[in-house]
């Protein structure tokens, strides 16, 4: 059997930190009610474009595996924040890291993204279609953030983290999942403003509004999380009590609490980093990943649990096995270019760009097509 074993991670997180305070300057919010309903007490902004970002994670995990971009046959970018969407990002990472014999293709589930592109990527190492994948997870939410809405802008932060694939005859690496969708929960969460139904009918471009029903994607969120990591475990024939660490999404400090406990893993076994970086979408869980590493969280061995849920409503659990090797075989000189602008000075800078409110007003931030829940000629099939 082969197996597509994780034998390289990088992070990179852009330097500018949004605290509390911060939003509270301009937010009708408090330090004490983002702490005590997420556990978020700062979060990053970034002041590269995202595929700047992924590309010096991924130059830092091809250092740790100690692979040359050129041995790389697949780059796979999970995201919903692409830089355009033409060209695929991919590419562009592609192209920075010189990695030109690889295939590139991007996917996005929202939050999950990393997790479904770790899935479609192992998948295709296990069947002989590649050898070596990276599978990258990225965001860069700050510039379509819906700023003045304190429902929403308070929870996200940018940053970037990938994995190297290669393909092992050890049982390593996704040993199982289950990936699932609460599709009839669409509608809990959605950016308006961006892709083809708002293209060219007077939106100024990069205006966005959030639809955020928090409570409702919240309730969800846990029960999907835990039922697709029982059913991940039941896959692989594991029992929870294998399980040595834990690396879930990170929304929302309460919801992870609330996950911890339906799976039966004892907090001790969680790994959080939700209160530095807050909810960085489908970077969350990769960039977790490399801090439990760093932090010597990942023992030799270990069998990992890493649950998600995203937009649409995505969710997944995952059941890693990991090598002996927990240390970088090398490191990577690749670095972002210097950022001179403190977090809120960056911020500022979006919303003096934003004019939304006019548009939402004037009607242009409806989609060009109104979206019909059972189109003609389907039947619903909710059981
Ligand atoms: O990864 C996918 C995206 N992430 C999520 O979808 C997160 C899922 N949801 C959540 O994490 C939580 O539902 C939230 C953190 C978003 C909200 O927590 P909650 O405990 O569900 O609060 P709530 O929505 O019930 O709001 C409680 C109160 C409301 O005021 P009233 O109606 O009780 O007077 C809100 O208006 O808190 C108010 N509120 C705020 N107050 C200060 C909402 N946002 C804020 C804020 N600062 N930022």
């Amino acid at each position: 059997m082969t197996y597509a074993a994780i034998t390289g991670w990088g992070k990179c997180l852009p330097p500018a930190v949004l605290s509390n305070a911060d939003l509270a300057t301009f937010l009708d919010t408090s330090d004490d009610w983002i702490r005590t309903r997420t556990g978020m007490r700062e979060r990053r902004i970034s002041h590269v474009p995202a595929i700047d970002m992924a590309a010096v994670a991924s130059a830092r995990a091809l250092a740790c595996a100690g692979l040359a971009a050129q041995d790389l046959d697949l780059i796979v970018y999970g995201s919903c924040s692409s830089d355009e969407q033409v060209p695929n990002s991919a590419s562009g990472v592609q192209v920075r890291l010189g990695a030109h014999n690889a295939g590139a293709m991007d996917i996005n589930t929202a939050c999950t993204s990393f997790l479904y592109g770790l899935s479609a990527a192992s998948a295709m190492v296990r069947a002989g279609v590649v050898r070596n994948a990276l599978v990258i997870g990225v965001e860069l939410i700050s510039p379509y953030m819906d700023w003045d809405n304190r429902n929403v802008s308070v929870l996200f932060g940018d940053g970037a983290a990938a994995v190297v694939l290669q393909s092992s005859e050890d049982e390593l690496g996704v040993l199982g999942e289950h990936l699932g969708c609460i599709a009839e929960a669409r509608q809990t969460l959605r950016v308006r403003g961006m892709g083809c139904s708002y293209a060219n009918q007077g939106v100024q471009y990069g205006d966005t509004l959030w639809d955020f029903d928090g409570q409702e994607i919240f309730r969800r969120a846990v029960k999907g999380m835990a039922q697709a990591s029982e059913k991940a475990l039941a896959r692989c024939g594991i029992a929870t009590e294998a399980i040595d660490l834990m690396v879930p999404h990170q929304a929302n400090l309460r919801i992870i609490e609330s996950v911890a406990k339906y799976a039966g893993v004892p907090m001790d076994k969680v790994f959080l980093t939700v209160e530095r970086y807050g909810n960085m979408s489908a970077a969350t869980v990769p960039v977790a990943l490399v801090e439990a590493l760093e932090a010597g969280r990942v023992t030799p061995g270990a069998t990992i649990l890493m649950p998600g849920f995203g937009g649409g409503l995505t969710v997944c659990s995952h059941v890693v096995r990991w090598g002996d090797r927990v240390t970088p075989l090398g490191t990577s000189a690749a670095e972002l270019p210097p950022n001179e602008r403190t977090a809120l000075e960056l911020v500022n800078a979006i919303r003096a760009q934003r004019g939304t409110r006019g548009a939402s007003e004037r009607g242009l931030m409806a989609p060009r097509f109104a979206e019909a829940e059972t189109p003609p000629g389907f039947t619903a099939n909710r059981g």
